[in-house]
């Protein structure tokens, strides 16, 4: 991960690319549009979202009536020095910041609620369309970004919902009603107080564009951290293996100081942000006491009045003050949320067909037909390949490293469709039939086995109601000896990854999982690990059982599956060379019989 990483970090942010950075309309309407998804998705729960509206004007209302009291206990009882109203006064005050505390209290559980709700619902349909995702998408996105989208991302959708939202709605009314009573009670006196506002909204919107540029480059630096991480923690051993972690530490070093410096510069232009706040709010009590005390424009403000301007004046500034966090905690969330959602958008599943065929009981054979393929790297690597696997016979595919063999054991499970001609099955194009009915037909052993950090048993059996086919495949392929090893049996955890497995019992349990689902086409990458003599046993009877009488494609190394094969397919270069059985090929002394020759060499 390097340049192209960051480049491709912001490139998930398509409409903001910087030749756009200028184009306010075009953003505009860009985060409108934002907002209303984001509305859509708090839709459903909208009850609890009326709720906390409700609650609002409560709360603000709360808030106004305070410097009232205030004002009336300076100007009645204080003024004339009298002492018994005061305590009702004061017990007046204390209720009403009592009542307030609590009012926030229940609106802050409510926006809670709703945003647990909506960050559980969303990283739902996020994993679900993670799911489903073709694997040429995986092949172009690096692991550590799609984590950051169902954990981080939808953590800031939540921030956004619980506290981003509530506050600048309840600011919003809050200031709108200090505004309305400051001018009801002395509209002179409140224009003075406020005559500062504009000239530091002007300095916000100003300091507000530099920072929200700065989000966007931290953002980009956090995910080229993570994915950096990510790609660490999964290469450990090779790391460690090629003593590459002093590298890797002063690597990491470096992109955790890129983000540390651009945080610093977001903090440093937030903190004025904040500064010029404090300022504005300081001149504008000073020009309020210059006012009142001066007695400019006929301006007559008892002591009440003034106490109860300066309160407000206060109430008014410290949300104001607050708005470069809130700022802060949008900006992340709408960029959290344009990410979340353009991973909702992808469409990059395989093309389903509206009306599927249904998939018959493979009788004749499966076919690959001139088959043409790329990856999304665009250079072609099969150039029209036909191959023949007849029911119940085995095929192996053999050939050097890049010839294309796993690829085309992925074209027979329909993890890719042909870029030319087709794959069909008893005459039937893959792409009539719906994938999972076709799915459920096959079974792909990869090369790399692949254990969940679950039992034994839920890795053979892959789902529940299937531990007793489970049980049977295991025996069928001798790996119920496995078992049998492990104090827990079938119900041992396997460690993360599978780490407690040797290479060759990992082999027999992805065998046993493909032999449990008694599949019609069985795919196999056979492995190549270096297993000892008495495993390798196991696994050549293991083989034997699993390809008996069934239709099966190997991609062989082992001389003995290759020898038993029905048919021998060479590949070189993404193009069928040689085909034949064992012997016919060796007659014909070409590039069969030259990698039988290094074969035996190696096993020599
Ligand atoms: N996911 C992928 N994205 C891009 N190119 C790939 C991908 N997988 C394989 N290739 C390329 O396709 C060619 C054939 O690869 P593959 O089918 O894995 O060969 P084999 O299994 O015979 O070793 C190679 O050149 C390889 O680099
Ligand atoms: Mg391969």
């Amino acid at each position: 991960m390097s340049q192209a990483e960051q480049n491709q970090g912001g490139d998930a942010a398509q409409p903001r690319d910087p030749k756009r950075r200028h184009d306010y309309e075009g953003q505009a309407k860009f985060e409108r549009g934002l907002l209303r998804r984001l509305l859509e998705l708090i839709l459903p729960e909208r009850g609890l979202v009326i709720a906390a509206l409700i609650l609002f004007p409560l709360v603000a209302g709360v808030q106004l009536v305070q410097p009232i009291v205030l004002k009336q206990a300076i100007d009645g009882p204080i003024k004339a020095g009298e002492v018994s109203p005061l305590a009702y006064y004061a017990g007046v005050y204390f209720a009403l910041i009592l009542f307030h505390a609590l009012l926030q209290y229940v609106q802050a559980i409510v926006m809670q609620l709703v945003g647990q709700r909506v960050m559980k619902d969303v990283r739902t349909k996020l994993f679900r369309r993670v799911v489903t995702l073709a694997p040429s998408y995986f092949d172009k996105t690096p692991q550590g970004r799609i984590m950051t989208r169902l954990t981080g991302d939808v953590a800031n959708l939540n921030e956004f919902i619980s506290s981003g939202l509530v506050s600048v709605i309840a600011d919003t009314v809050l200031l709108l009603g200090i505004v309305a009573v400051m001018l009801y009670m002395d509209w002179r006196l409140a224009l003075i107080s406020f005559a500062l506002v504009l000239p530091l909204i002007g300095a916000i919107a100003w300091l507000r564009g530099r920072i929200r540029q700065l989000y966007r480059a931290i953002r980009n630096r956090n995910t080229a951290l993570n994915t950096y991480l990510n790609e660490s923690i999964i290469g450990m051993v090779i790391v460690q293996a090629f003593t590459r972690e002093e590298r890797s530490a002063s690597e990491f070093k470096e992109r955790n100081y890129g983000v540390w410096r651009e945080q610093l510069r977001g903090v440093t232009l937030s903190s004025s942000l904040s500064a010029a706040v404090q300022l504005a709010k300081v001149l504008s009590l000073a020009l309020l006491f210059w006012a009142a005390l001066t007695k400019v424009f006929g301006i007559t403000a008892s002591l009440g009045l003034i106490v109860a301007f300066v309160d407000y004046v206060d109430r008014f500034y410290a949300p104001v003050d607050n708005l470069s966090g809130r700022y802060t905690i949008l900006q992340t969330a709408m960029a959290a949320a344009e990410k979340v959602f353009t991973l909702l958008d992808t469409q990059e599943e395989l093309a389903q067909p509206q009306d599927p065929t249904p998939v018959p009981e493979l009788s004749g054979a499966v076919h690959l037909d001139n088959v043409r393929f790329q990856y999304a790297t665009g250079e072609e690597v099969l150039h029209g390949v036909d191959l023949e696997i007849k029911r119940g016979q085995t095929l192996a595919l053999v050939g050097a490293t890049g010839a294309g063999k796993s690829t085309i054991v992925k074209l027979l499970g329909r993890f890719y469709d042909p870029s030319g001609g087709a794959v069909r099955w008893d005459g039937h194009d893959l792409r009539d039939f719906n994938l999972q009915d076709l799915r459920r037909r096959i079974a792909y052993v990869p090369q790399q086995t692949f254990l969940f950090s679950d039992t034994l048993g839920h890795n053979i059996a892959l789902g529940p109601g299937r531990e007793e086919q489970a049980k049977a495949a295991a025996e069928a392929v001798r790996a119920d000896s496995i078992a049998k090893d492990l104090p827990e049996g079938y119900d041992q955890l396997l460690g993360e990854r599978g780490h407690d497995l040797s290479a060759g019992e990992r082999q027999l349990v992805s065998f046993a999982r493909a032999l449990a689902s008694d599949p019609e086409l069985l795919i196999l990458d056979e492995a190549t690990a270096n297993i000892d003599g008495e495993t390798e046993e196991r696994i050549q009877q293991a083989l034997e059982t699993l390809l008996a009488d069934r239709t099966a494609v190997v991609i062989a190394h082992r001389l003995s599956t290759i020898k038993q094969a029905d048919q021998i397919v060479v590949l070189h270069k993404g193009r069928v060379a040689e085909r034949g059985r064992h012997d016919e090929l060796l007659e014909q002394r070409g590039l069969y019989w030259k990698l039988y020759r290094l074969q035996s060499e190696e096993a020599a």
